[in-house]
């Protein structure tokens, strides 16, 4: 797999050289993190056939069977303030949606903020992660990334919502390619991470399916409803509320109406 990964990697990425492949992993995001400690570099990248431990967002599990899925993680170490770094969940999920396009032919949409869905279905999502030095300064981020690739059946408790490249295409997908793309595609994002944020935010909204659409937003228990109208050059999703408030929403859980199991 790693051969064939490399292989299929653009000839200018000179992340080449630091990708490792794990046929089993508990899970890429937290042996990345040990490494990361350890001083590994900028474009480590740790690639999984399989995670005991996959890790989803709002301290979820997320499901990782051997021989159907990537499970890929990589290592930046930007240069600047945390606090510069809010668009990086966002550049994350539209660089997923370029690398699926490329290794599977079709674009995929976002629902906010990094769910990759295609229709109604959930194929793919990324957790990342930033450690932050005493001082306040970035020590790295890690983008942590699950793509269903070949799975044409899912587990009951998600098998309404969740979908993968073959069942979307019909067609067997080159996991090594879609790796390969994945990491060229956080390659460049990377590059223009800092320099870039305009065009980043600008191909996001492009992507984000959550825009225009009604929405429940649920905050510490509580849910509000309202209708997605915008997201801010920090990724921040802007939600004019039924009451007619406008608000920025940071955080906690958006269902948008007609998708997954919301009705
Ligand atoms: C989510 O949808 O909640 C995020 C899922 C993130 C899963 C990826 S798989 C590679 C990396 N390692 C992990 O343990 N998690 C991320």
């Amino acid at each position: 797999m790693l051969k064939e990964i490399i292989e299929n990697l653009s000839s200018e990425n000179p992340w080449r050289d630091r990708i490792q492949f794990f046929e089993t992993i508990t899970s890429t995001n937290d042996v990345l993190k040990q490494l990361a400690n350890q001083g590994a570099p900028e474009g480590t990248v740790l690639v999984a056939d399989c995670q005991t431990g996959g890790r989803g967002r709002l301290g979820r599990t997320f499901l990782s069977p051997s021989q159907v899925g990537i499970y890929l993680s990589v290592l930046l170490r930007p240069n600047c303030k945390p606090s510069e770094l809010m668009h990086l969940t966002c550049a994350s999920a539209t660089a997923t949606c370029t690398a699926i396009q490329e290794a599977a032919g079709f674009r995929p949409g976002i629902k906010w903020t990094n769910d990759i869905v295609y229709e109604n279905r959930k194929l793919s999502g990324t957790l990342t992660e930033l450690s932050i030095q005493p001082d306040g300064s970035t020590a790295y981020a890690i983008i942590g990334t699950g793509i269903n690739c070949n799975q044409m059946d899912f587990p009951p408790e998600i098998r309404d919502i969740a979908g993968s490249l073959k069942m979307a295409t019909g067609r067997q997908i080159n996991r090594a390619l879609v790796a390969a793309k994945l990491i060229d595609a956080l390659y460049d994002t990377n590059r223009r991470l800092l320099t870039g944020k305009s065009e980043i935010i600008a191909s996001y909204r492009r992507d984000c399916v959550t825009l225009g659409r009604k929405i429940s937003v649920i905050q510490k228990d509580r849910v509000r409803h309202g209708t997605a109208l915008d997201v801010d050059e920090a990724g921040a999703l802007i939600v004019r509320f039924d009451d007619g408030s406008v608000e920025t929403v940071n955080s906690g859980e958006v269902s948008v109406r007609g998708m997954y199991n919301y009705v």
